[in-house]
């Protein structure tokens, strides 16, 4: 009885510690992105079409993928000597600091839009597409419970290589999660890539 007590109660301090770690520092974090800045964008606007936004994607995805190019489970020969220059605190902190900016966008490519607006929020019915929107949202915010990663006003050309490397299995990361974009990819041709990643840019 006595021992289930105590062990309760180091159950409340692990528990309580936990959340202290896992709330990044966005202003440690900033400092921390000098390095980030060249390809990422100092407020995570990112400065080449193949370099993702980071501006206002959810922390707990950005520390997953950071994780995932560490461990070598997404890889990209740009990335992963970066995230495997980070610690655990560093990932939470630039995250944070990322979470918090604003993403400009940039417009979309006018004659792409009308398919990948059907595609995004209607999905392909003869091909068994799921509209993108039951996850990423009806504005492209994402879920951050979910860990669905928000996509309004990502860069179209990063957009169509993530599809193409989830449709050839190149990006895998994690089994559960990654595996839904497998087959959802899978299921797109080129065209209907380039269309949806077009929108996915335009989206507000
Ligand atoms: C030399 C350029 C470069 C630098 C510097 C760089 N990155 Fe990246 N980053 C990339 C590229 C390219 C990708 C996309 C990789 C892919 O296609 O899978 C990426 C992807 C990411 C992703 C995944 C985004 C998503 O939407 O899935 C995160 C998170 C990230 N970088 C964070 C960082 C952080 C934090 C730093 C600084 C510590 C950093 N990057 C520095 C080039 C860079
Ligand atoms: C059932 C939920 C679900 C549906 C439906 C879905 N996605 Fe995703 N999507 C996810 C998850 C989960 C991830 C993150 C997977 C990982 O960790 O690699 C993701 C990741 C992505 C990424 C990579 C984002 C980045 O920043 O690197 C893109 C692009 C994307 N989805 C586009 C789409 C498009 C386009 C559709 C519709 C054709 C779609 N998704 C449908 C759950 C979904």
């Amino acid at each position: 009885m006595k021992s289930g007590i105590l062990y309760a109660g180091a159950m409340v301090l692990a528990l309580s510690m936990n959340v202290t770690h896992a709330a990044g520092d966005a202003k440690a974090g900033q400092a921390k992105t000098a390095v980030c800045a060249a390809c990422h964008g100092m407020d995570g606007n990112s400065n080449g079409p193949e370099w993702p936004n980071l501006a206002a994607q959810h922390a707990g995805y950005i520390v997953k993928q950071l994780k995932a190019f560490k461990t070598g489970q997404r890889t990209n020969p740009l990335m992963t000597p970066q995230a495997q220059a980070l610690s655990d605190q560093d990932m939470e902190d630039v995250a944070a600091y990322f979470a918090s900016q604003k993403v400009k966008g940039s417009e979309a490519d006018a004659s792409k839009v009308a398919l990948g607006q059907q595609i995004y929020q209607g999905g392909i019915a003869s091909t068994k597409v799921t509209a993108c929107l039951a996850c990423h949202g009806p504005d492209g915010r994402g879920n951050p419970a979910a860990v669905y990663p928000s996509l309004y006003g990502q860069r179209s050309a990063y957009v169509v290589l993530q599809l193409q490397n989830y449709r050839n299995h190149t990006r895998t990361t994690d089994k559960g999660q990654a595996e839904i974009m497998q087959m959802e990819a899978g299921k797109l041709t080129d065209d209907q890539i380039k269309a949806v990643a077009a929108y996915i840019q335009g989206l507000r």
